[in-house]
């Protein structure tokens, strides 16, 4: 497995295979990989003969209070999981390599809609930062197939909408959330949480999985109540929740007694920990 830093170095590589005819399957994300990000590695291969993995902390879509600067860095260690994983190309370049005209005078991609509310109401400008910097993967790789997953929901509704509107020529794969043995879903921040935050945490997959249940019920009317008493319970096990929302699983806008296709999007703070979370229900 190869690492490359340069995007004139990856561009170069990925001509080569290209004209050998095989495959480009490209997982984007942040490193400090886990399970989750290895899965979704495992499925590009399924699909592809040729797997980039891009790591890089993308600072356009971090906010000024946000965790830019303890993010944690581990490209060694990542490495090694993704040469075990059979991965093909690392592509992790410095924050110079991909806005080498600053922050400030870039180009962002802004996806109405699917954006809005939820995440993208608590992280201003978050959205935006993703989009930028996923469509800038596209041109770089121009992959065959890209995978996320359905643990950031919202990110992957902004991706689907920002391929299919920019006549992006990708497709976009949805890879299923890996949790630990609790119900807590992996994420690189859950390194973040105390022994005793950790040990509260799955807390955020019980109360969500109980209110997909009550959803299942056909004589269920009040999506209102539910989500209220979602974030009490939330608050009950100690947690802040910043929201829980019971959406159309399309559109992301707040459901109707009368969808058939839902899914109930969750972030709450655990001390000073931001966890997110999301299950989807067919009524
Ligand atoms: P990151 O948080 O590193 O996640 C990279 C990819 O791994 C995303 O598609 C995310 O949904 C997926 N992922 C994370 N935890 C997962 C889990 N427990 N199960 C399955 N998949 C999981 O998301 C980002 O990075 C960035 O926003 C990025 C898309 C790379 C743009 O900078």
């Amino acid at each position: 497995m190869r690492t490359v830093h340069k995007i004139k170095e990856l561009r170069t590589i990925l001509q080569n295979y290209r004209s050998q005819g095989k495959r480009i399957g490209l997982v984007p994300t942040m490193g400090n990989l886990h399970e989750g990000h290895i899965s979704l590695v495992a499925k590009a291969l399924e699909a592809t003969d040729v797997v980039v993995t891009s790591i890089f902390v993308n600072p356009m879509q971090f906010g000024a209070n946000e965790d830019l600067d303890s993010y944690p860095r581990t490209l060694k260690a990542d490495q090694e999981k993704l040469e075990q994983a059979g991965n093909t190309l690392v592509f992790a370049p410095p924050v110079s390599e991909i806005y080498p005209n600053g922050l400030a005078n870039q180009t962002q991609v802004v996806v109405p809609g699917v954006s809005e509310g939820h995440c993208g109401a608590g992280r201003p400008g978050h959205f935006e930062g993703v989009a930028t910097v996923v469509t800038m993967l596209f041109n770089m790789v121009q992959p065959d197939i890209a995978v996320f997953g359905e643990k950031d929901f919202q990110q992957l509704a902004v991706i689907r909408k920002l391929t299919q509107d920019l006549m992006i020529p990708v497709e976009i794969i949805g890879a299923p959330t890996v949790r630990d043995e609790d119900g807590l879903a992996k994420s690189s921040r859950n390194g973040y949480l105390s022994e005793q935050e950790r040990s509260k945490a799955a807390a955020i997959h019980q109360t969500l999985s109980d209110l997909a249940k009550q959803l299942e019920q056909p004589s269920i009317a009040d999506l209102d109540t539910l989500s209220r008493e979602a974030c009490e319970r939330l608050e009950a096990a100690g947690f802040r929740p910043e929201y829980v929302n019971i959406v159309n699983s399309l559109t992301l806008q707040p459901a109707s007694i009368d969808d058939r296709e839902l899914t109930v999007l969750a972030a709450a703070f655990l001390g000073t920990t931001r966890l997110i979370d999301n299950i989807s229900v067919t009524r």
